[in-house]
């Protein structure tokens, strides 16, 4: 609900949240972040004192400063030394002075212009809030959207050129918010390939702390979210504010504690590689960003930020839909395949229960290895040894779902592509290409790019019985250059994003029942942008169960369980070489969307009676693990060694145990599930032993594993009705 009241106050109730916002002659300032509070009258109204060195815009007035206000915009150039959040080059310089000349309050949202919008928000209030800058005839809006169902608000930032001149946009965050002075920790998603979204916490000190990318993709190491938190704050207790963009190209995010220990925080695209020229009368959108609060800890953000996920960006389609098990063959067989082989590997899935066939990389075109190809999309059928037709046939007839590998963004070259279209790589003229994985990127900045694999892909998925798709994408951008100026050049990355979402958006629409699965080498691009048009992520290239853990923890932490693939691979694994029991990396990919990725013929009879029964165990699960509540009942930074999810629905609570090296002379670990009903009954199925809701909660539940590294247990508890 959004309310005006006549003191200049603008009120945004969320569910539990209220967001507190005042207008003092143009300037408007945060007065409230956090839980509800319904009447405002300026109890903690700052105490202002003649701060030195902060610039005064009222020579009267030595006590107001740019520098010590609560902003949500934060301009550069009037004695507000922090980051800002907008940089414009106009006529003059590069800094406004924008002061609100009208706001409205209407239902719905504003949606952000050929950029991921979350939706199912028509029954939410949108606060517009309208600045100017009536020098340089610049306009800027806010529009906060707010629903009660939800602690999280939702910002779009757009900027209009009123003037008669073209202006360039440096910088345009998306979201910008200075909150009081207190100790605060942050908290970030970090990682590298194959070890993505490790949670990283630190407390806030003086100074700015920093993530994002330039890669022209989210990337392995950060995600675009920042996590500020009271610095007592526990999974239970405290409160925590995460700042997330539905973007997945280049980013920043940062948390700023200034010389009175105020703490600005910060999201939106990067300042690396960005400029945009925008043309008189024309606007320009920001990425969407997502601002949600919890006042019961991390959990609590944890489960806010999953649900609106849930319920406002995962495909609508795909939001609550049960995600089949699904076999690849990228493990098992990597390039080296043949028809005969797929079919054998399709048998023993079909055999064993699992629903989805994935091939995966090397059936097009020369793809024998993967130096050549890419952007030659038309099937290899001697390698199929006849159609993809014939062969998706084949699959079906045997009971599975068909599902296939494509790269859209890339060219290798050696592919009749680039033969064709030598001048569609991202390039610098007259200079080298820079490799990786040899190969390039195409640049979707150029309509023709976009138009063409329109067409292409979208005639695919017309002609062939596609039940799935995996878009992966293999490496980051370099030798941004393409613009015939500096300014088109330092535009490229965004708009090859503009480009990148138009054909994700066409090929969604156009084929809703296609379940898209993003990838990047793994997470490489797990984000809410991708997310919004892909329901489905593959979470990492690394698929040994134990490191999976860490990936599994920081996937969930602010994305919901049934938006992660999950897969049970060879022993030993191929990306690190440990040895695991098929038990283990059973139960640990069971904590996402379950899949396997090895080759099942190999497979002795008693590994396939596992997988035969994890696969029905699964079945009987997954609509709790991938629709239930999600909880973490160990904290990783107090307990190295184990890691214990739990997941709840009405009909029943699994709980998945793990502890990754064998221990001696220790008291085993007792967890305290979450999220029960205090007087239910839920009956424990192995033992057929019935327990309290308070028992389980408070009591606990102790873990007893035999002797040995990388153990593992499933319970599940039926609730008793
Ligand atoms: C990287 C992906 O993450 C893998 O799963 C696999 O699809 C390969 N690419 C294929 O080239």
């Amino acid at each position: 609900m959004a309310i005006i009241n006549s003191d200049n106050l603008f009120y945004l109730h969320g569910k539990s949240v209220s967001m507190i916002l005042e207008n003092r002659e143009g300037v408007v300032t945060l007065k409230h972040f956090g839980r509800k509070v319904k009447n405002y009258h300026f109890s903690n109204q700052l105490f202002e004192r003649d701060h030195a060195f902060s610039g005064n815009r009222n020579p009267l007035n030595r006590t107001y400063s740019y520098d010590t206000q609560r902003h949500i915009v934060g301009q550069h150039g009037l004695g507000d030394f922090r980051q800002p959040a907008i940089r414009i080059q106009h006529q003059q310089n590069e800094w406004t002075d924008l002061k609100l000349v009208d706001y409205k309050v209407f239902k719905g949202h504003e949606q952000a212009v050929q950029l991921p919008n979350p939706y199912g928000l028509d029954d939410s209030d949108t606060l517009q809030l309208i600045f100017k800058d009536e020098v340089a005839n610049i306009r800027y809006e806010i529009f906060y959207t707010v629903s009660e169902h939800t602690d999280t608000i939702v910002q779009l930032v757009r900027v209009t050129n009123e003037s008669n001149q073209p202006i360039v946009l440096h910088r345009v965050l998306s979201s910008l918010l200075d909150v009081p002075a207190k100790p605060y920790d942050v908290m970030t998603l970090q990682g590298a390939y194959g070890r993505e979204k490790t949670v990283r916490r630190q407390a806030v000190t003086q100074g700015l702390f920093s993530i994002g990318s330039n890669r022209g993709a989210s990337g392995h190491a950060q995600t675009p979210a920042i996590i500020l938190c009271d610095h007592n704050a526990t999974d239970d207790y405290g409160n925590a504010i995460a700042l997330q963009l539905m973007y997945s190209g280049n980013f920043q995010a940062f948390v700023q504690q200034n010389q009175l220990n105020e703490v600005r925080v910060g999201i939106g695209l990067s300042d690396d590689n960005f400029t945009w020229e925008l043309a008189p009368q024309d606007s320009f959108d920001a990425p969407v960003a997502l601002l949600s609060y919890s006042a019961q800890g991390l959990q609590g953000l944890t489960n806010e930020s999953q649900s609106f996920v849930k319920e406002h960006i995962i495909p609508a389609d795909f939001a609550n839909k049960e995600r089949p098990i699904l076999i690849n063959n990228w493990e098992a067989t990597y390039f080296n395949f043949d028809k005969a082989k797929l079919l054998e590997i399709v048998d023993e899935a079909a055999a064993l229960g699992m629903e989805l066939f994935v091939l995966d990389d090397g059936w097009f075109g020369n793809r024998f290895d993967d130096n050549r190809a890419l952007g030659d999309w038309y099937v290899n059928e001697a390698k199929l040894d006849g159609s993809l037709a014939e062969f998706i046939k084949e699959v079906h007839q045997r009971g599975m779902q068909f599902g296939l590998w494509i790269e859209p963004e890339m060219i290798s070259q050696e592919s009749d592509l680039y033969q064709e279209h030598p001048n569609w790589v991202i390039q610098v003229p007259g200079r080298e290409h820079t490799y990786s994985r040899n190969q390039l990127v195409l640049d979707y900045s150029n309509p023709e790019v976009v138009q063409y694999m329109k067409k292409l892909f979208n005639d695919l998925l017309s002609t062939y019985d596609i039940d799935y798709i995996k878009w992966d994408m293999n490496r980051n951008m370099t030798n941004i250059g393409n613009g015939d100026t500096y300014l088109a050049t330092r535009a490229q990355s965004h708009r090859y994003m503009l480009g990148v979402y138009e054909l994700a958006a066409y090929l969604t629409q156009n084929h809703p029942t296609v379940l898209f699965e993003s990838c990047s080498g793994g997470g490489g691009r797990n984000d809410l942008g991708m997310m919004r048009y892909f329901p489905q992520v593959w979470a990492s290239d690394n698929t040994d169960a134990i490191c999976r853990l860490d990936i599994q923890y920081g996937s969930n932490f602010l994305y919901p369980t049934i938006s992660m693939g999950s897969h049970v691979s060879a022993a030993p694994n191929h990306q690190v070489n440990r040895i695991t029991s098929v038990a283990t990396r059973g139960d640990v990919a069971m904590m996402g969307n379950l899949g396997y990725e090895l080759d099942l013929t190999q497979l002795n009879d008693e590994e396939k009676a596992i997988v035969k029964e994890q696969v029905a165990r699964y079945k009987s699960i997954r609509p709790t693990v991938q629709n239930g509540q999600f909880f973490r009942l160990i904290n990783p930074d107090e307990m190295r060694n184990e890691v214990a999810v739990q997941y709840t629905d009405d009909e029943q609570t699994i709980v998945t145990y793990v502890r990754i090296l064998s221990t001696i002379e220790t008291i085993e670990t007792t967890l305290y599930l979450k999220g029960l009903e205090e007087e239910a009954l839920y009956e424990l199925t192995e033992s057929r032993m019935q327990y309290s809701g308070a028992e389980l909660m408070y009591a606990g539940l102790t873990m007893v594993l035999p002797a040995g590294d990388f153990l593992s247990q499933q319970l599940v508890f039926k609730k008793i009705k």
